[in-house]
């Protein structure tokens, strides 16, 4: 059997060349890594849900309009989607106060913040993604102003699709990252959501009792990842049917 050519490993996925040109197979390994993978781990199932997550929100924002490197789910781990090169950003949206910024700021976590806000860091785990303002990505040309006016709008219609679809099943979408690449088509070029949605990069409290279902389970040490994804996989209905279903009891007279 041939090998796949493995293009990049990295900390939650590895990407192998896609079956045609222009295509990328995305593979999500069990790996948990935190604090700039100074805390580490192997997460049981932890791909599998990502993988299905992931597709559920890339469908979902496909369907809205919002252009995704998405085009199918290949098995439990394996996805497939357009390449495209990454604008070496970070795009953060945040609702409410946390994680960094509740420490920088010394906003008490929770705070629901006037508008939604979006940040950027520059892509690099040496540096440890510091956060950058938009004179430094249009000064070191990481992206251009039309860029920045569109990536600013798709990050804008997630949180709206996001926010939407986590609290019609009881969860608050505190914050979230996306990446955003680039593909061309002929002469045009065109802006997608690429990389991944899930809860390995969102923030999403239960909306009664404030309950964490994402990756700061795993950074806070707060119980079982695998449980808390499950969890958001069930309320979503996106949770793989079982198979093998169990008889009932008989009664015997
Ligand atoms: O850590 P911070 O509060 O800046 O994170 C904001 C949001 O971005 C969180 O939802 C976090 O999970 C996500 N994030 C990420 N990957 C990073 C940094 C942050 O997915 N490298």
């Amino acid at each position: 059997m041939a090998r796949r050519k493995k293009i990049y490993e990295g900390k939650a996925k590895t990407l192998y060349e896609g079956p045609e040109p222009g295509t990328i197979v995305q593979y999500f390994k069990d790996d948990a890594t935190a604090f700039n993978a100074e805390k580490k781990d192997v997460i049981d199932g932890k791909g599998v849900l990502n993988n299905i997550l992931s597709e559920y929100f890339m469908v979902g924002l496909g369907a809205v309009g919002v252009p995704t490197h998405f085009i199918k789910r290949l098995n439990m781990r394996e996805q497939l989607v357009r390449s495209c090169e990454i604008i070496p950003l970070e795009v953060i949206v945040r609702n409410y106060a946390a994680g960094t910024m509740s420490k920088r700021l010394g906003i008490e976590e929770g705070t629901a913040l006037p508008r939604p806000i979006v940040e950027y860091c520059y892509k690099d785990d040496s540096l440890g993604d510091p956060l950058v303002t938009e004179e430094h990505i249009a000064a070191f040309g990481w992206a251009s102003q039309q860029d920045m006016d569109d990536i600013i709008a798709l990050a804008l219609r997630v949180n709206d699709f996001m926010s939407g679809v986590m609290y019609s099943v009881g969860i608050r979408l505190v914050d979230f990252k996306i990446e955003i690449g680039r593909t061309y088509d002929g002469d045009f070029q065109r802006l997608v959501v690429a990389d991944e949605i899930s809860p390995d990069s969102c923030r999403l409290w239960d909306i009664e009792t404030g309950r964490k279902l994402d990756k700061d389970v795993f950074r806070r040490d707060l119980g079982s990842l695998t449980d808390a994804y499950t969890e958001v996989a069930n309320r979503l209905g996106v949770m793989p049917k079982q198979s093998v279903q169990p008889t009932k009891p008989t009664l015997i007279n």
